[in-house]
């Protein structure tokens, strides 16, 4: 394309070479990318797409084009995710946070009582812990996570969204957090077993950390010690909440059950699959 083009020219241009390669969205991440690169909302492009291309621009619009052809998702071109209706930071150390765990967001919010202390074991890019911090002020949490370089990436966030100084940040396991002190156990643990990892979508086999997707050998297993140990380090009555893959919920339902939870709600996401169980600890709520 020459400099005579405008910005609604390469946008069909892009989209149309996305679309060839099999980019599902790809008008709508060709918008986002080029909103990345102009440094705009996308809502405010249609101020912008009858302006003439700039080289400058043109050559950051496509390298990010370039990335998203080779199969890197948009959050980690642009750096950053929207959920719960704020930024994280997201980076190739981290899951990108995915909509449906918003599920484990609204529903613990529910939950959650006045002042109350909520643990997010797996807490990545710290999205399901900052985000209930945030909502609510009167909250305080600590996240855990295996990865140091996860842990900080949640650090930028919860500075980031302000809640720095009441979310802890904990190197460890699903058995980390103190016994019988919280309110709320949170988890999105790996799900995806070993033998279903091959076939994962590229863009999630390469670009999220292999931890944070493979949960042993048939993807329940980080639901087995994390039921246990929710039910130590709960206060009586506290809720336990988790999310879990297509399929999973009658599995990770019984573990819950097994381990002492009581009054399991199930949660469909919004493509109407079972996403999520919350199920509270036996004593006083
Ligand atoms: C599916 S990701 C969820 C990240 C984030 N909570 C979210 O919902 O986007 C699972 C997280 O668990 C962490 N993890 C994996 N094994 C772990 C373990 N044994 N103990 C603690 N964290 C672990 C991974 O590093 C990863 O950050």
């Amino acid at each position: 394309m020459s400099l005579h083009c405008t910005w609604s020219d390469m946008l069909a241009e892009a989209s149309a070479r996305l679309a060839k390669a099999g980019v599902e969205d790809a008008r709508r991440d060709a918008r986002l990318l080029l909103a990345d690169t102009l440094g705009v909302e996308t809502g405010e492009l249609i101020l912008r797409e009858m302006d003439m291309i700039d080289g400058a621009h043109l050559a950051g619009f496509e390298d990010r084009i370039r990335r998203r052809l080779a199969g890197e998702p948009v959050s980690r071109i642009r750096g950053w995710r929207e959920f719960y209706g704020r930024r994280f930071i997201v980076t190739g150390d981290v899951l990108d946070p995915r909509p449906e765990t918003e599920l484990l967001v609204e529903q613990g919010l529910r939950r959650l009582p006045p002042g109350g202390r909520v643990l997010d074991l797996g807490t990545g890019s710290g999205c399901i812990l900052v985000s209930l911090l945030a909502e609510r002020a009167d909250a305080s949490g600590e996240g855990v996570d295996a990865s140091d370089a996860a842990l900080q990436v949640a650090a930028r966030n919860a500075a980031a969204l302000g809640v720095a100084e009441r979310a802890r940040l904990v190197k460890g396991d699903w058995t980390s957090g103190d016994m019988g002190a919280w309110d709320l156990v949170l988890s999105n643990p790996p799900y995806v077993s070993e033998a279903e990892f091959p076939d994962l979508a590229r863009e999630v086999r390469e670009h999220d950390p292999r931890i944070a997707l493979v949960g042993g050998v048939d993807g329940l297993e980080p639901y087995r010690t994390i039921s246990a140990a929710a039910r130590r380090a709960l206060k009586p009555g506290g809720w336990l909440g988790v999310e879990f893959g297509a399929g999973q919920a009658e599995a990770v339902t019984g573990l819950m059950t097994g381990a002492g939870f009581a009054g399991i709600e199930v949660y469909r996401d919004l493509a109407g699959i079972e996403r999520a169980a919350f199920g509270q600890a036996p004593g006083p709520a």
